[in-house]
C-alpha cells in the first residue's frame, strides 16, 4: 500500500467528474487500499479517489470507532434518500475549515463492493453525510458548494490563508 497525495482547494482538478470504473480488477482494489492506508494516515473518516487525483468512481470510508470496519464502495449510486440532517463537516481537501451542511438524514446507497459484487446498504446520520460528501467529491463538488454565499463570505479569509499556504 502507498499514502497518495491528496489535492486540496482550490485545485481545479477537485472539479472533476469521475469516471465508473468498468471492471473491478486488483488494480481497483490497489486504488481502494491505498486510498484506505491515505485516509487512515490523515485521521479522515471518509476519502474519494478524486481526492486523489484518480478520477474513478470510487471511495472508502470508515465511521467507526476503532478505525477497523472500512467500507469500499466502487460506482457508488443514492437510490433513495429520506430527511435533512444539518451537522458540521470538515474534508481532507479543506483542512482546517469546519462548517454545517445540511444533507439527507438518511439514504439507500447501491455500490460495488471490493470484490466487484453488488451492494445495497441504507444507513443514517454520520454515515449518511459522510457517503453523500464522498459521492459528491466524485461529481467535482466539494462542501463549500453547499453553503450560502454569506456563509462562504465568512469563510474567506481562511480560505484566502489556505490557497496562499499551498502557493
Ligand atoms: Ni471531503
Amino acid at each position: 500500500m502507498a499514502i497518495l497525495e491528496i489535492l486540496t482547494i482550490p485545485d481545479p482538478r477537485l472539479k472533476t467528474v469521475a469516471k465508473e470504473v468498468a471492471e473491478v480488477t486488483d488494480h481497483t482494489r490497489k486504488i481502494l487500499d491505498d486510498l484506505l492506508e491515505t485516509m487512515l494516515e490523515e485521521g479522515g473518516v471518509g476519502l474519494a479517489a478524486t481526492q486523489a487525483n484518480i478520477h474513478e468512481r470510487m471511495f472508502v470510508m470508515d465511521v467507526s470507532t476503532g478505525k477497523n470496519e472500512p467500507i469500499h464502495f466502487i460506482n457508488p449510486r443514492i437510490i433513495e434518500t429520506f430527511g435533512e440532517l444539518e451537522m458540521e463537516e470538515g474534508c481532507l481537501s479543506i483542512p482546517g475549515i469546519y462548517a454545517k451542511v445540511t444533507r439527507p438524514q438518511k439514504l439507500t446507497v447501491h455500490y460495488l463492493d471490493y470484490h466487484g459484487k453488488p451492494a445495497e446498504m441504507t444507513v443514517e446520520g454520520y454515515a449518511a453525510k459522510c457517503i453523500h460528501h464522498e459521492i459528491d467529491h466524485l461529481n467535482g463538488v466539494v462542501f463549500l458548494d453547499h453553503l450560502s454565499p454569506l456563509k462562504r463570505k465568512m469563510l474567506e479569509p481562511k480560505l484566502k490563508k489556505l490557497a496562499k499556504h499551498k502557493a
